[in-house]
């Protein structure tokens, strides 16, 4: 039988491990990428790493996310993010550049090469047959360091695409149906391969879209082929250079397969409050819409936005709705310029953001209280606006201009009649406007140790835990439901994100928003444990909502699933992350119980603790779902002091 896409990556990336889905694999990475709202705690993890250089082919720091300077915090993060760069070899793409993954894919991203990049919607990369994971930040500082990076080898699912998307269908129509599908936690250990000859018209940052929102399946990443399309988005984005041809086997064996027939899809709506709460838009229960948001990572390239604003043309904003657009380049911003689009968008009343992600993470243009906010992003989870009371919907963005042109849902169809036709039309520029001047490249070496990194007084320390230890006796500081996810943890929004840099005020607002007593219980505590549902910790990939619980004293998460990169940041940050052998025991546990653990650390190399309920009275069994690598640095206390350890040992083999 041939081989996968994915396999072939992953086979040419080996270092050691198994290649059996499920179990370990250790792989070569070529490029990492972060972000301003979460890259702060990586540099400092890979200052305290101690090397003066990165090992990487690559690696670019992106300052995208928090360009809202409301205070000296986000402003302070950036010019140390700058200098770190600058010191240790990175790229920088400045505020006003474009959002990572766009940006990433346009100027750095190959095919063949496997990027990891300290955000969920990396694989974003997998458009152009690149494998693209997201991890915790921790993670990328240790993929920084040229070692091996530990992997579960993924089951590989083919997505087997037929027909052709009807006018007025969006990419997004393909996603969501996925979601639909598969559902948020249906993807969990999966690499979705997306082939057959409806792929083949798909431009590269249409594809973009769906292996962007793949994260919402908890998939490990999703990929296209390297095919033609790839070919002329490179040569458009004048690196034809990186163009190599990579496809599937024609016999390539997969562990499962879903078909999907393009032409049967038509305009769809994801509801409140959970990604794959999708159904056909038309019938949906129409409400009045508040807001309107086109942009993200997921959804502004340069045909997205022509197309909204070809719905646009010869409307007006509906007056109840604030209709705000935000472009995904400064690239994209100028060729949109350039044919007139922006202009379409101006008349049309259309608010025209910062070339930013935004509102997508609640930096700015937060609902209305128990507002209905329409999106072209890719999580709609209560509060990811900003503002728990609002209800978020996600759609394409020609539905979103639909939308806010008749002030409750629509399609472009509704709008433009038979002229949905003309949206076809619209294709992605044969040549991209190439300006690279927003981007710092690395100094050589010689000069770049001499660069100062500069501190500001918000950026404080990066907090080590403590390792296990034997015996464990902690109160359950907090029960949750399921799918908790790290904005439930760890609030997006302007004001908090500024706060990422300084863990003891950050975590003050620990579970703010989901439960606001939270904080202040876990410190009187000292040390516990949480208690969660199903897909606890699904969505970003932000480790703060890692760091922040451990930071207040947290040993263990007890739940019923961990969402893939949550569990890694728990592992990471000397959190032990456990699962119910039976989930029904997850009822008898109430917030506050004292639960006790005997002998640890000699149960966690089995992957079985016995937990005892001392409040209740009974005993119950949690499973360890780790790796060995993954034992090894649980009972190292977290990555640094595991990494520091291998590091150390590699020095001395060397010498
Ligand atoms: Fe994209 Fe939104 Fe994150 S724009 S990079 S998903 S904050």
């Amino acid at each position: 039988m041939g081989k996968s896409l994915t396999r072939k990556i992953i086979e040419s990336h080996y270092v050691k491990g198994s290649m059996v889905p499920g179990e370990e694999v250790f792989i070569k990475v070529d490029q990492t990428l972060t972000h301003d709202i979460n890259a702060v705690m990586t540099y400092l993890a890979f200052e305290a790493i101690g090397l003066d250089r990165i090992r990487t082919e690559c690696s670019v720091s992106y300052l995208d996310h928090n360009l809202l300077y409301v205070n000296n915090m986000t402003p302070d993060d950036h010019i140390y993010l700058q200098s770190a760069a600058e010191k240790f070899g990175v790229h920088v793409s400045r505020p006003g550049n474009g959002i990572c993954h766009t940006v990433h894919v346009s100027r750095f991203g190959a095919p063949g090469k496997i990027s990891m990049g300290g955000d969920s919607h990396t694989p974003h990369g997998g458009s152009i047959g690149m494998l693209c994971i997201g991890v915790g930040g921790m993670d990328v500082a240790t993929a920084m360091t040229g070692v091996p990076m530990r992997l579960k080898m993924p089951r590989v699912v083919k997505v087997n695409l037929t027909g052709e998307l009807k006018p007025g269908c969006n990419t997004k129509e393909i996603i969501l149906e996925m979601l639909r599908r598969v559902t948020i936690k249906g993807g969990l250990g999966n690499v979705y391969e997306y082939v057959g000859p409806g792929v083949a018209k798909l431009e590269v940052p249409a594809r973009a879209t769906i292996s962007n929102m793949g994260a919402e399946l908890g998939a490990t990443t999703s990929i296209f082929p390297a095919d033609e399309q790839v070919h002329k988005f490179l040569k458009a984005q004048g690196r034809e250079e990186a163009y190599v041809e990579l496809l599937p086997d024609e016999d390539a064996e997969y562990d499962d397969c879903i078909e999907i027939n393009l032409s049967e899809l038509e305009p769809m709506i994801s509801c409140p409050h959970q990604p794959d709460n999708v159904m056909p838009l038309k019938d949906v229960e129409k409400r009045k819409v508040q807001q309107v948001f086109i942009g993200s990572c997921t959804n502004a390239s340069y045909a997205d936005i022509a197309k909204a604003a070809t719905v646009f043309k010869g409307h007006h904003v509906n007056e109840n709705v604030s209709c705000t657009c935000a472009v995904a380049s400064k690239q994209t911003y100028r060729e949109l310029m350039r044919d007139g689009y922006v202009d379409i968008l101006l008349q049309a009343g259309v608010r025209m953001l910062e070339i930013a992600c935004g509102p997508c993470c609640a930096i700015g243009q937060t609902p209305a209280t128990n507002g209905v906010a329409v999106r072209t992003s890719n999580r709609n989870f209560k509060g990811r606006a900003g503002n728990p009371t609002a209800d978020i919907y996600l759609v394409s963005p020609e539905s979103a201009a639909a939308t806010a042109i008749m002030g409750t849902f629509a399609s472009a169809e509704d709008v433009m009649g038979e002229d949905v036709k003309e949206l076809a039309k619209i294709t992605e520029p044969e040549e991209y406007l190439i300006d690279d001047s927003m981007i710092i490249k690395p100094l050589p070496i010689e000069e770049a140790k001499k660069v100062e990194i500069v501190k500001g007084p918000n950026i404080k320390f990066l907090p080590i835990p403590e390792a296990p230890q034997q015996h464990l006796c902690v109160p359950v500081s907090l029960k949750t439901l399921d799918n908790v996810s790290t904005d439930d943890i760890t609030p997006a929004s302007a004001e908090f994100s500024s706060m990422r840099s300084n863990i003891p005020l950050m975590s003050q607002y620990c579970y703010h928003r989901y439960a606001p007593d939270f904080a202040a219980r876990a410190k009187e505590m000292g040390r516990s444990i949480i208690v969660g549902g199903e897909n606890y910790g699904q969505g970003s990939s932000r480790e703060h909502a890692a760091i922040n619980p451990m930071y207040l004293g947290v040993k263990a998460v007890i739940a019923k699933s961990i969402a893939r990169i949550h569990k890694g940041n728990l592992v990471n940050h000397g959190i032990i992350p456990m699962l119910f052998a039976d989930p029904s025991d997850y009822d008898k546990i109430d917030q506050e119980d004292e639960l006790e653990f005997n002998n640890l650390l000699d149960q966690i190399p089995t992957r079985k603790v016995i937990v005892t309920d001392k409040t209740k009275g009974f005993d119950f069994e949690v499973n360890l779902d780790l790796s060995d690598n993954e034992v090894e640095v649980v009972l190292s206390g977290g990555q640094l002091a595991y990494l520091k350890k291998q590091l150390a040992e590699q020095e001395k083999q060397e010498a």
